[in-house]
């Protein structure tokens, strides 16, 4: 077990040079699965998530070589093979299900189980599988166990999604590559992961279009080849560091960034009276500011997102006035205000509202890591709160923060990782 220990670390200062977007590169490793050839995929944030998914290609027989210095992964899918996926790596992690759409377009048949991941809702999978049957695949359930099989072949369609899932419409979008076909999805998830996986594929030779829109028509191809394909850069990341930059009353330059990806969290930053300076591919952040609080709804992009409503709400408990954060895409993602209180935030929760009123000081305090963002959160805290806090179970932090330790270190953070029994 590791944990953080922190200690209050006001006007930090520096750059924060930010990663590929873990949820656009683990859509893409899963798409490999479709090509015929050897696929490089640059800009890989070398994450535990990163590595669940090589070790699920690799026990389907293909083929990864990591280059960690240079951050990519060269794969080789010559030697795959179909089988029940592993079920002790399925259950690490939620994108795990994103092996359904390419194994089924590619072998007519998946058996897999129901995915793990972050404990932040129930989280089905029914809009994926929808999809699939609408493509022409018959599901069948039991003890557990899904299997997924087109015993014609898939055949493109129409599908409208009841709601707009990012990993539904990624699924839904593999699974129609190769189909006979056209197949249009209707309100469907306009992530810039999902433009990313869109690229990707038409890089190989599929025929999508539409990517970013709610509506994303695919022509089938017949098979599809290699390509080399560099991850777009992680918002949430960024997103992250730039409330952190604001809570600390630092001053950080955000490099390697699209700005457009980050308009919902820049635009509530300044609403807060946060300085915010964008270029290029750089964002400053300014956090001197006497600060105000704000009301923020979580929604599909490009709304604000709920990856970053857990950082957003520590910013707001030391933060002047009262705000409300609405969540309305997971319906267990306030675990982390159990852990906030603990410090001395003020947070009372009403449904799926959280009200929050600011306090003058937050103190540090022995807390837990509940998910990725619920850690993001309580690092941002930590480093506001008078004293030491000891953050504990934060694999869920590493799961999406590549070095974190030493990002945090580079711009004066005093944290230490430390190992406990
Ligand atoms: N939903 C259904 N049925 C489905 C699929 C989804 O009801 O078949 C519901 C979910 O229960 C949830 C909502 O739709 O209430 C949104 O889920 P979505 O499918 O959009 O999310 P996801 O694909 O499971 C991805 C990210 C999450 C991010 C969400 C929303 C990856 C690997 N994960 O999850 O990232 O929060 O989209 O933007 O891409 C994170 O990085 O911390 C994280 C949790």
């Amino acid at each position: 077990m590791e944990k953080f220990l922190i200690k209050q670390s006001l006007n930090i200062k520096g750059n924060v040079y930010i990663e590929g977007a873990k949820n656009a590169c683990l859509p893409i490793l899963a798409a490999t699965i479709l090509s015929n050839g050897k696929t490089t995929i640059k800009r890989v944030p070398f994450l535990s998530d990163i590595d669940v998914m090589c070790s699920l290609l690799e026990d389907i027989g293909i083929n990864i070589k990591k280059d960690t210095i240079n951050k990519c992964i060269d794969i080789d899918t010559k030697n795959i093979f179909n089988k029940e996926i592993c079920y002790e790596l399925v259950k690490k992690i939620r994108a795990s299900f994103l092996l359904a759409g390419p194994l089924l377009a590619r072998f007519g048949k998946v058996v897999i189980q129901m995915p793990g991941g972050c404990a932040i809702g129930v989280r089905p999978i029914d809009l994926h599988l929808k999809g699939f049957k609408a493509l022409g695949a018959e599901i069948t359930q039991k003890h557990g166990v899904i299997e997924i099989q087109a015993k014609n072949g898939l055949v493109g369609t129409e599908i409208y999604l009841d709601f707009p899932s990012v990993g539904a419409t990624e699924n839904i979008i593999m699974a129609s590559v190769l189909a006979k076909g056209e197949t249009i999805i209707s309100n469907c998830a306009t992530e810039p992961e999902i433009v990313d996986l869109i690229e990707f594929l038409n890089k190989m030779g599929a025929k999508i279009d539409g990517a970013g829109t709610e509506t994303i028509k695919i022509k089938g191809v017949d098979s599809l080849n290699s390509c080399s394909h560099t991850i777009i850069p992680d918002r949430i990341e960024a997103g992250t560091f730039l409330v952190l930059g604001a809570a600390a009353k630092g001053e950080l330059n955000i490099l390697d960034v699209d700005c457009e990806h980050l308009k919902a969290v820049t635009s509530k930053l300044r609403e807060m009276n946060v300085y915010i300076e964008e270029k290029e591919n750089s964002i400053k952040v300014f956090g001197k500011n006497i600060l105000k609080n704000v009301d923020i709804k979580t929604m599909p992009y490009p709304g604000f997102p709920t990856d970053m409503q857990p950082q957003f709400m520590s910013l707001m408990a030391i933060t002047k006035g009262a705000g409300i954060i609405n969540e309305t895409i997971f319906e267990n993602r306030f675990m982390h205000i159990g852990e906030l209180s603990l410090m001395g935030a003020n947070i009372k929760v009403e449904g799926s509202s959280a009200i929050i009123t600011g306090v003058d000081k937050i103190t540090g305090a022995k807390v837990k890591a509940t998910d990725l963002r619920a850690g993001a959160s309580l690092i941002i805290a930590g480093v506001c709160a008078e004293g030491e806090s000891e953050i504990s179970d934060i694999y869920h932090i590493e799961r999406g923060y590549y070095n974190i330790e030493e990002k945090l270190k580079n711009i004066g953070v005093n944290v230490i990782k430390i190992k406990t029994t």
